[in-house]
């Protein structure tokens, strides 16, 4: 992918780019915590977003998207916003960059990827990381440090992509280490790194191409109920809400946001259990957390679909161990934890059922935990 980009950017410009890498995630568990300042539990992958950039000494932005074969132009003043959403997230980065100070000239990029689009895998984070990386690099000598780049990503998807996101996706396409997932405490943002080589287990996702969509969606409704229950506790978020006091409050917040954060204050715990069960090496354990975070998903918190649920019970019925809606919810992916002898039998029972009843199969997508953002030499 590296050459090809290359060779699109010496047939359209005349410098001689340098070449950025980010990567979508996976999120093992702990979803619709990180903007209840909660943790979350993800991972880079190896489906990544690769830009090719050169500054080009005048004050625009040339960008091709490969891919998509669509090219833009903007300037880098607030009212110069491009109209193409894939352009609005790199315009957007540039902005954050210059709102905090950073700087950042003209440049000519071209860009392409192998993140899924629309399947809860990130790839407008890694979009965002990419360039906030790779504009770090060229135009910065890498002073903004990388929790601030991780912030850069999630402020372009507040102000530019109207989605009020936390700062899991950003953080694991920055921060990700080959073959491990990091837990990410939202609030102090420490976070730890765990190898995640599961003796006998593979992760199948399962996409089932029900289109994502987070702008717009009710992922912002969600975000706001969360925040009115913990207004109602008088915290700033839900992270040290119990559900003693979730009780104690319940006849003053509406049924809908009381469901909401019951699923939320469930997955702050259910995170924890996994981190200590991922030490003993108990595989059974973490697969009982993720069927318990999809049923929570899909009841309590209202973000999953007829496909998704639909996944979730072959998975069950096939023996899979763990198995649950990944990301935002709303489409996209599950995420399985599955013995690697059930794979076979799992994926094909899944292909089949699931085109039998809904007309398309599913996409099966292989991850290998890999690295976050990065310059390629
Ligand atoms: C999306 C958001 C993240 C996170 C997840 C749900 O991926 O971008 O910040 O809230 O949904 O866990």
């Amino acid at each position: 992918m590296k050459e090809q980009l290359e060779s699109v950017f010496k047939a359209r410009f005349t410098e001689t780019p340098r070449v950025y890498s980010a990567a979508g995630r996976i999120n093992l568990i702990g979803e619709h915590t990180d903007y209840n300042d909660g943790y979350v539990f993800p991972g880079a992958i190896d489906k990544v977003i690769i830009a090719a950039i050169a500054p080009n000494g005048t004050d625009r932005v040339n960008v091709v998207a490969a891919d998509l074969n669509e090219e833009t132009s903007f300037g880098l003043n607030e009212e110069d916003a491009p109209a193409e959403q894939w352009a609005r997230y790199i315009f957007g980065v540039a902005r954050e960059i210059i709102k905090r100070g950073g700087k950042v000239g003209g440049f000519d990029a071209v860009f392409g990827g192998n993140v899924p689009l629309g399947a809860g895998l990130s790839s407008s984070a890694a979009l965002e990381s990419c360039f906030a990386f790779a504009l770090n690099d060229i135009f910065n000598d890498n002073a903004i440090d990388k929790f601030e780049l991780a912030r850069i990503g999630q402020s372009t998807e507040h102000n530019y992509c109207g989605v009020n996101c936390g700062i899991m996706d950003q953080f694991a396409s920055i921060f990700g280490k080959e073959g491990q997932l990091v837990r990410l405490d939202c609030r102090s943002m420490e976070h730890e790194y765990y190898p995640f080589k599961p003796e006998g287990y593979s992760l199948v996702l399962i996409d089932s191409r029900v289109k994502h969509e987070l702008k717009d969606s009710p992922y912002n409704r969600r975000r706001e109920s969360c925040e009115r229950v913990a207004a109602a506790l008088g915290m700033k978020t839900l992270r040290d809400a119990t559900m003693e006091g979730l009780e104690a409050v319940k006849d003053r917040i509406s049924d809908e946001d009381y469901h909401r954060a019951r699923f939320v204050i469930g997955e702050k715990e259910r995170v924890l259990a996994v981190c200590d069960a991922l030490k003993r090496g108990d595989y059974e354990t973490v697969g009982e957390m993720m069927y318990k975070t999809h049923e929570g998903l899909s009841g309590d918190y209202a973000v999953s679909c007829e496909e998704l649920d639909f996944l979730n019970d072959i998975a069950r019925k096939t023996g899979v161990t763990g198995s649950r809606i990944m990301g935002g919810g709303f489409g996209g992916c599950t995420i399985n934890l599955v013995k690697d002898e059930l794979v076979d039998n799992f994926v094909n029972t899944a292909r089949n059922e699931f085109e039998a009843r809904y007309g398309h199969a599913p996409v099966v997508y292989d991850v290998v935990i890999s690295e976050g953002a990065r310059r390629l030499e």
